[in-house]
């Protein structure tokens, strides 16, 4: 497929099981590969992403079947992993190779782990400073790009303090935390998202938090078992904003992974108008999940800053082109990191939705988008740079914009959700 072509939407009802979440994904099949025993995982995520990951566990000789139902996990303990014989692929996916190079710094093999163009421009030093003073030994392009080559072993824990805000940071000193003497201790920033912490709990670690704050303790027995993962959140949201966006339309999304430190996104929605309501909660492997309902409102607008951009990083660049369709507009600031993703997603919004055009204004740290008062979106060629959460936010714009709305390279969307065109042209119909 070349082209994705989209239009204006008729209303919809929609009842919706999403896939698992990628996050939480990863997280499940890393550590039950270090884990003694069998985990079964269901609901794993069909993302590209995390099956970058289950290649680099196999390249390390862990045993990984997959089926529709999920994936079984043949854990090999904490020092069963082979040296590789090949260089380790970690494809588009920040979390695969920053997790597995945290998990490969416990190793007393060498190995290398490299990564598609766009990962190899992202930046690595934010885990090689951390690993290094653990005791791991790696060598980065220009001491700071993948690929990565890691001789780790020994290690000794460290107490840590990022300077940025990024779970994928303090997973990676975690899961380095596992293999090294004494206790590791990360101070976070800003709270970002704790599915590693949970997991590591869930199978058997002995891990203490609080005043932002985690420590653990290293060389525990992890035990395998069976593991359900919840909906994915950051993909719900591509579903909850066309529900904002086509008028008259209502979705039910079911058994949506609801960790308060993903969901703040729901929070925000709330605070602008949307008639959003959340039931039938539980909690599952010490992960709370339950079923969002969400009806179409009218939208006032608002900020987004500080410490809640942690909690909805991924859900900006659909929440910042959902600001065309609010009154008021949307801003978003203190959010550099998106610059850092798989594209620029401050540039990469502002410049799509410029070409529908929305008035944008960038700033180093964020953008404003302003409100729908100054007209309709009308529909465009848009480029997602090859990056899945930008391609999937401009076709839920489509829904609501004037004329023909055509995304190029629309297969990028399979980096997280590979269904997620079959889903929506499911759902959703063209207007007459
Ligand atoms: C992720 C953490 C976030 C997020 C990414 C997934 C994770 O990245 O943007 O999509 O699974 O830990 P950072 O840790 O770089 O903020």
């Amino acid at each position: 497929m070349s082209r994705k072509k989209l239009h204006s939407a008729k209303s919809f009802h929609a009842v919706v099981r999403l896939p698992g979440d990628k996050s939480i994904s990863h997280r499940y099949a890393i550590l039950a590969s270090l884990a003694e025993g069998r985990s079964e995982v269901f609901n794993f995520s069909p993302a590209a992403d995390c099956h970058s990951t289950v290649e680099c566990l196999r390249a390390l000789g862990v045993k990984i079947e997959e089926s529709e139902k999920g994936i079984v996990v043949h854990g090999t303990g904490l020092d069963g992993w082979k040296a590789p014989r090949r260089t380790l692929d970690a494809g588009n996916s920040g979390t695969t190779m920053r997790l597995m190079a945290g998990a490969l710094a416990g190793q007393a093999s060498r190995s290398s782990i490299t990564g598609d163009a766009s990962l190899r421009k992202r930046p690595m030093k934010r885990v090689i400073d951390p690993l290094q003073a653990m005791g791991a030994q790696i060598r980065a392009k220009n001491e700071q790009f993948a690929p990565l080559e890691i001789q780790g072993g020994n290690l000794r824990g460290i107490d840590y303090s990022p300077k940025v805000a990024s779970a994928q940071v303090k997973s990676a000193i975690l899961l380095a935390g596992l293999f090294a003497h004494g206790e590791t201790t990360v101070h976070e920033p800003v709270r970002t998202r704790d599915h590693t912490e949970i997991a590591l709990r869930e199978l058997g670690a002995q891990l203490e938090s609080g005043d932002g704050a985690v420590k653990l303790r290293g060389r525990p027995r992890l035990t395998g078992r069976t593991l359900v993962v919840p909906g994915d959140l950051s993909a719900a949201v591509f579903f909850i904003a066309a529900a904002l966006i086509v008028p008259d339309s209502e979705v039910i999304l079911q058994g949506v992974g609801l960790n308060p430190t993903r969901s703040a996104v729901l929070d925000f929605l709330v605070s602008i108008g949307a008639k959003l309501s959340v039931e039938s909660v539980a909690m599952r492997e010490g992960e709370l999940i339950g079923d969002i309902n969400v009806r179409y409102a009218t939208l006032k607008g608002g900020k987004i800053s500080g410490a809640m951009v942690a909690r909805m990083i991924d859900e900006l660049p659909m929440l910042a082109v959902l600001g065309a369709f609010t009154e008021e507009g949307i801003e978003i600031r203190d959010a550099q990191e998106l610059r850092v993703k798989e594209s620029d997603r401050i540039a990469a919004v502002a410049e799509n939705l410029r070409g529908m055009g929305a008035e944008v204004e960038e700033f180093p740290d964020g953008l404003r988008v302003a409100g729908s008062r100054n007209g309709r979106l009308r529909g465009n060629t848009i480029d997602p740079h090859d990056d899945h959460r930008i391609a999937m936010a401009f076709s839920v714009a489509a829904l609501g914009a004037d004329g023909e709305t055509a995304i190029r390279n629309p297969d990028c969307v399979g980096i997280s959700f590979p269904g997620f065109y079959t889903l929506l042209d499911e759902l959703v119909k063209p207007e007459a």
